[in-house]
């Protein structure tokens, strides 16, 4: 029986040494493997219908809507079926990105024929500001306008198409002022959302001073689109008192609940919140599924008519917030070996107009500035700049990655400084004993795990042998140049805000023996109620197949946490064991009591497993199968249902000092990936991608895997080929699949070996011993970037990495290779005969 690791990890790497691989065949067989995964006939099937002997949790199992999924019978918002009367809206957007509103005439709107209701700020009868953390979104905007795409009004009809069609017949006039779109002027001014941050680990300045070279450099890092398949979309029911159902494709029902009161004037408990499921989130849903809700609620409350919200995709582009880009500089001291003694980083993270979640995104990149360095006696300082364009949020990394890039573009500075290879002088500056405390105070646990993972994907990847034929091939080349990079990956575990790391569940067994269990967590995709299923089938001894979960609801388990983070799994699988854990041991206490006191056996022995409840051993070996010991504590009064929580322990961080221990612990992983690049073009194509990755004793390693390629893929696509563009007017114009490119199926490296590092559990007592794996993978994407670098590199023969801001498309790799050329060529490329 092969698992889904297997898999991956037999995906051929036949190129030891630089021959050209055979590309149709191995990508002919990846794909081949692919499908058969996800027809669910592969390997994959085989594995699920395995023997439970090692129990529900660690093994590979299907997603559990995954028939669903590509039957197209798993509901998103849109499948819900609703009222023939349902209202559908559309928005009214601003078209300007800074200014005032001085009129807003919507007779017309109002006056068109199936029009039912039209809405603007005047309506909203209780809060108007619906700022997650801070204040700063208005529901609508009420005079100032601050982004290209911010919601004027909105407009409730009989259909989409009248309500699209009335939108047009608004009269809008703005005073218009000029719009700041650059986040470095804007700190420059002062203009900040919040204000700034800073942590820091001993004497930076004497660190610079005392050092043999000072290397220095800067770096835009580009934004990122979320790109959910299902865009931001709800449904909303009235009930029969004042309160709403809300049926909303969303991270964070609890939030959406609050605001969704607030803004009605009504208690939270007139508001219930549902989600069943998420067609992706990736951080996009975390705040910004909740002003569309709220839009709905008031609708609904002002009709009695149960109301769509969805945005057009476009219309999704505009009005919600990205990835944050940023602009960061670093200065570092480093000895002559290229180890770094210490310096200044200085980043600078572009919000948008509002707070929304910026602090705790900047706070992240500043925390992971050193990804998987030791910094020495360092100064992080994070900006957190106010610019004129929708307010940017949460996305997979959370800031992590654009904090990373700044010290990955170091590594590959310092090693050309010194003259040696990269991953040499990534190798010497990681954690190790001794240099083992981050600039915010936390020691990093798990480094020879860390060292061993590297030296492992060192060896799987062929590294050096690579490496050799790549220099010699590029020697002979003066086109198309290769490029190689092994990068590392460091990242925290928990919600820096301390608050947010808490979960509930909430579990019932039914007479016949079936089990529902529910928690504070959505589903995304990212397989976590798969999970959670098989931590409750783990706990009470029964296959996950007998493990029910339901749609994720605010009167079900309240007030919870958004899933981000990567902490979904992590919280909610510890709050659905203890849940699990205190009605077993009601039920022992019970089968002691009326079943076995009079055998003589003894409580502390009793089990549960394989679908039975068991005591005792060998000889005096009792079983009782599940559905007969849940129809015996029915009949004897004992409650079958019973709730669990969860808080993270030990965490804390004070923004006062800059120091703490924010996170609970590290995951990690690290990638090679190896690019050829034609020079006179800037296009390329990735070649070859090698990743040994960090989940602890996996929970479920087929959907750990699947969470390393799509974090891989995803975060490839965010440094090479996702291009946001704005006007001069702060419009988006890259605001549709054609204009926006994200990875596509035929972007899958050819070459693609996953496998996940085995035998080290974490060293915390998380869920059975299990890593985070939501966003970590994300950013082993740089290793692509770092690659492209390297090719560049090898025109100046190693001497100089070319800067390279993200996304680096082919015409920012054409512009590096253009300025290298002419430094470093001489003219002819090729040298002519005699
Ligand atoms: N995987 C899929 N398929 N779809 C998603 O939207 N979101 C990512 C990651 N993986 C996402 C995903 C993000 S941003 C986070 S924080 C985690 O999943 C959240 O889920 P978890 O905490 O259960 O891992
Ligand atoms: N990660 C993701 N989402 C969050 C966080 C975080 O650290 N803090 C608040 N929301
Ligand atoms: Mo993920 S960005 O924490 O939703």
């Amino acid at each position: 029986m092969r698992t889904l690791t297997d898999i991956a990890s037999k995906a051929p790497s036949s190129q030891a040494s630089g021959a050209e691989p055979d590309v149709s065949e191995d990508s002919a067989r990846a794909r081949e493997e692919l499908r058969g995964r996800i027809k669910g006939s592969g390997p994959l099937a085989r594995d699920t219908e395995a023997s439970s002997s090692r129990g529900a949790a660690g093994r590979s199992q299907a997603h559990e809507s995954a028939i669903k999924h590509v039957t197209g019978r798993a509901a998103y918002i849109d499948d819900l079926r609703a009222p023939t009367d349902a209202l559908h809206v559309a928005l009214g957007l601003s078209p300007v990105a800074h200014g005032r509103l001085t009129r807003l005439g919507l007779e017309e709107v109002k006056a068109l024929p199936g029009v039912v209701d039209v809405i603007a700020i005047a309506d909203v009868p209780g809060h108007t500001d619906i700022g997650p953390v801070f204040p700063g979104d208005p529901i609508f905007v009420e005079d100032e306008i601050s982004y290209v795409g911010q919601v004027l009004f909105a407009v409730a009809a009989e259909s989409h198409r009248t309500a699209r069609e009335a939108i047009r017949l608004a009269v809008v006039e703005i005073d218009e002022q000029p719009a700041c779109l650059d986040p470095v002027a804007a700190a420059q001014r002062g203009e900040f959302v919040r204000p700034t941050h800073v942590q820091q680990s001993g004497d930076w300045e004497q660190a610079l001073a005392s050092a043999a070279h000072v290397v220095e450099g800067e770096q835009f890092v580009g934004g990122q689109e979320h790109f959910y398949l299902e865009g931001q979309a709800c449904l909303v029911q009235p009930t029969e008192d004042e309160g709403v159902i809300v049926h909303t494709s969303n991270q964070h029902p609890s939030e959406t609940q609050k605001l969704v009161a607030e803004v009605l004037g009504i208690p939270f408990h007139a508001v219930t919140v549902e989600v069943r499921r998420m067609g992706g989130g990736f951080g996009g849903k975390e705040t910004q599924a909740s002003p569309w809700a709220c839009i709905g609620a008031l609708i609904t409350r002002r009709t009695g008519r149960t109301t769509r919200v969805r945005l057009p995709r476009a219309d999704d582009m505009r009005a919600t917030g990205k990835r944050h880009p940023f602009h960061n500089r670093y200065r570092l001291g480093i000895d002559d070996k290229g180890v770094i003694l210490g310096g200044e980083l200085t980043l600078i993270g572009d919000c948008g107009y509002s707070p929304d979640l910026s602090d705790a995104i900047v706070d992240r990149a500043m925390f992971h500035s050193d990804n998987a360095y030791s910094l020495g006696e360092a100064r992080v300082t994070g900006h957190r700049a106010r610019t004129h364009t929708a307010s940017n949020t949460a996305f997979r990394g959370f800031g992590g990655p654009q904090g990373m890039m700044v010290i990955e573009a170091a590594m590959d500075d310092i090693a050309r400084r010194i003259g040696e290879d990269p991953l040499t002088i990534r190798k010497r500056n990681l954690y190790r004993p001794g240099r083992q405390m981050t600039h915010y105070g936390q020691q990093v646990d798990q480094i020879a795990l860390l060292h061993e993972l590297i030296e492992q994907l060192e060896t799987s990847s062929e590294y050096w042998a690579r490496r050799r034929a790549i220099t010699e091939f590029n020697a002979e080349s003066p086109i198309v140049k290769r490029g190689l990079a092994l990068t590392p990956v460091k990242f925290g575990i928990s919600f820096t805000a301390k608050h947010l790391n808490q979960a509930g569940a909430l579990l019932h067994v039914y007479t016949d023996g079936s089990v529902m269990i529910n928690h504070g967590g959505t589903e995304m995709g990212q397989g976590l109620h798969t999970k959670i299923c098989q931590v409750v089938a783990q706990e009470l001894g029964l296959d996950t197949e007998e493990v029910r979960i339901t749609a994720t609801r605010t009167d079900k388990v309240p007030n919870t946490s958004p899933t981000a983070a990567s902490s979904g799994a992590d919280l909610n699988g510890q709050a659905a064991r203890d849940a699990s854990r205190k009605l077993k041991a009601r039920l022992f206490d019970f089968a002691h009591e009326h079943l076995y006191r009079d055998q003589g056996l003894d409580r502390e022995e009793m089990r549960l497993e394989a679908g039975h409840l068991i005591a005792g051993h060998g000889e005096s070996e009792r079983r009782i199968p599940w559905g007969e010991l849940v129809q015996a504590a029915y009949l004897n009064r004992i409650s079958l249902s019973e709730k669990g929580f969860y808080a993270t322990p030990l965490i804390h961080y004070d923004r006062n000092t800059g120091q703490g221990r924010p996170f609970y612990y590290y995951a990690f992983g690290a990638a090679a990936a190896e690019v050829s690049v034609d020079t006179l073009t800037g296009e390329y194509q990735v070649d070859r991608v090698d990743i040994l990755h960090d989940v602890g004793d996996s929970l479920n390693p087929a959907i750990d895997i699947g969470q390393v390629e799509g974090g891989f893929i995803q975060g490839m696509g965010w440094l090479t080929s996702e291009e946001l563009k704005w006007n001069d007017a702060g419009r988006l114009i890259s605001d549709g699949p054609a204009t926006y490119k994200i990875p596509t199926y035929g972007d899958l490296p050819p070459v693609f070996n996953v496998k996940l590092m085995e035998g080290h559990p974490n060293s915390m007592a998380s869920i059975y011993r299990s890593k985070a794996v939501g966003e970590p993978p994300f950013m082993l994407g740089m290793a692509v970037w770092s690659a492209l670098r390297d090719a560049l590199a090898s025109m100046t023969d190693y001497a100089e990495a070319p800067r390279l801001d993200t996304p680096a498309t082919p015409e920012r790799v054409l512009l590096a290779a253009e300025t290298l050329r002419a430094r470093y060529t001489p003219w002819p490329l090729v040298e002519e005969e005699g």
